[in-house]
């Protein structure tokens, strides 16, 4: 089919009557109009996954339905045929005068999903007899509906007034696009805004990002959903796990095929660019990481701490202010250490405070669980804590943070679990607070720290209850002491 305007165009309405709604219905559309129109499945009905009908009904059949979605997923997961779809969907099911745009960082991305879109079109005949089809619009006369595809440069997106744009690459989209397009809004009683991507190299400046903050920080807000297929969380594991891999793709093995991603693993990509754009995390570099990639998840055993065995407990609340984490380890000379519980402020919270009695309270569970030998602690913040739980005789320590026993305490951990000679649970959030903690190196020593002063920095509060459980635990297992310690009941 030639680009340019049609003599004639069939005015009749689409032969389609679904008696489905929602996601239902746009997956009722593609079995009837869409193929895919490249790669693999190529001319084939375009038979969604399961996991894109949900992106989809994460709009479709929300009650109200939001205004912008957010989705991030690795590189070759379909995404731009995704919302090619969609906007197919919507420029022929909203009714009269739909307008859809689609838009990217300049015309040869937006030009992406169009074509996708076009070739959608090209390929049924129901379709294709009934629009117009230009270089950049589709235009439906029957309805007077189009379907446009845009840069995003701001002054050629004012005015806008659309039933859904898309912004496909919205990891490297402008700011100001997306700002224009969403000031757009609020014209018409039903709007949507999907920015679509994979993280972009500049973690500060990304559309992406922003969405994804102002998700975790408003869970309340439904105007607003956000998805992700991302190993968020994994940073410490190697960047070849597979575990990793299918986390963050779903279409790994199906229609993004595994050779692929292997032919581009580190050297032949940087690892930082392989994470984000292939697992979407958030990496900008991995220097000064506390330990190498891999050593951490190459401890874990997936068993948690026997009930019954004897432990130093440790907890920690001094790194970030707002994080308390509680942490159980063996006493043995390769001691094995679990998560017991992080209290973290909900985003968005200014006025959450530290449960204090809650914290006590599982402090007290856990020496019912365990036979605790000793409980170690910063003192600092916790001292009228740990001067009540010592008054109930459970066995206080204190850990001073002063920074030659951090410093000694530090390097032990370090070669302790370089040498396998320690092991853990598995526990996601103890991966993630170890793989955030950093080395900071000074005049007095080493010690653990967040990467960033930042209060969004991760946290790396279990980190440092690991440097003082894994010393404690170790002494302890060098030093018994003679009389038998009472056990807390
Ligand atoms: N069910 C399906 N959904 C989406 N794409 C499919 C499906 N089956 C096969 N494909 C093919 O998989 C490929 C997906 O490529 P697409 O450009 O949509 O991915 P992308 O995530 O936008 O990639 P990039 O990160 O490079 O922008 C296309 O060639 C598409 O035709
Ligand atoms: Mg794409």
């Amino acid at each position: 089919m030639k680009a340019g305007p049609k003599a004639k165009t069939d005015d009749s309405p689409l032969p389609w009557q679904p008696r489905s709604t929602g996601a239902a219905r746009f997956r009722s559309f593609c079995d009837r109009f869409v193929r895919v129109p490249k790669g693999s499945n190529a001319k084939a009905k375009l038979r969604l996954r399961d996991w894109q009908l949900e992106l989809i009904s994460s709009i479709e059949d929300a009650d109200p339905m939001p205004r912008t979605a957010g989705w991030m997923l690795p590189r070759g997961s379909g995404k731009s045929t995704l919302v090619a779809a969609y906007g197919l969907y919507r420029f022929f099911a909203d009714g009269e005068g739909s307008v859809v745009v689609v838009v990217a960082v300049d015309e040869r991305q937006a030009g992406i999903v169009f074509n996708i879109a076009r070739r959608m079109i090209e390929l049924d005949e129901d379709l294709s007899a009934r629009v117009q089809v230009f270089k950049e619009k589709l235009y439906w006369p029957a309805t007077d509906s189009y379907f446009h595809c845009l840069p995003a440069s701001p002054a050629s997106l004012e005015g806008l007034d659309y039933t859904l744009a898309i912004l496909d690459e919205a990891g490297v989209a402008s700011r100001e696009a997306y700002e224009v397009l969403t000031l757009a809004q609020g014209k018409r009683p039903k709007s949507t805004l999907v920015a679509i991507g994979t993280p972009g190299p500049d973690p500060n400046d990304q559309v992406l990002v922003d969405l994804r903050t102002a998700a975790a920080d408003h869970p309340e807000d439904k105007s607003l959903v956000w998805r992700e297929f991302s190993a968020s969380g994994f940073e410490d594991h190697p960047v070849d796990c597979e575990h990793c891999w299918s986390l963050a793709n779903p279409a790994l093995d199906d229609f993004l095929h595994r050779d692929a991603l292997v032919a581009l693993l580190p050297p032949k990509t940087r690892e930082a660019t392989f994470r984000r754009a292939r697992l979407c995390q958030f990496v900008t570099e991995l220097d000064g990481a506390f330990l190498p990639a891999g050593v951490w998840a190459d401890l874990g055993t997936g068993e948690p701490v026997p009930d019954g065995a004897d432990v130093v407990l440790a907890f920690d609340g001094s790194f970030s202010d707002d994080t308390t984490a509680l942490l159980v380890g063996t006493v043995s000379t390769v001691p094995h250490f679990d998560k017991v519980k992080v209290w973290e402020k909900p985003s968005g919270d200014d006025t959450y405070r530290v449960p204090v009695a809650e914290v006590e309270d599982e402090i007290r569970n856990a020496c019912r669980r365990w036979n605790v030998v000793e409980i170690v602690a910063d003192p600092f913040r916790w001292t009228r804590t740990l001067q009540a739980l010592e008054a109930e005789s459970l066995p206080i320590c204190e850990f001073p943070h002063s920074p030659a026993r951090l410093t000694a305490a530090t390097g032990d951990l370090y070669s302790a679990a370089l040498n396998g000679r320690l092991s853990h649970s598995g526990d996601p959030t103890l991966a993630a607070h170890v793989g955030a903690a950093v080395i900071v190196e000074d005049a007095r020593g080493i010690r653990l720290s967040k990467a960033s002063r930042s209060r969004k920095a991760k946290k790396v509060d279990l980190a440092a209850c690991l440097v003082m459980a894994h010393s404690r635990a170790t002494w302890r297992a060098t030093h018994r002491k003679k009389k038998k310690v009472r056990s807390f009941k």
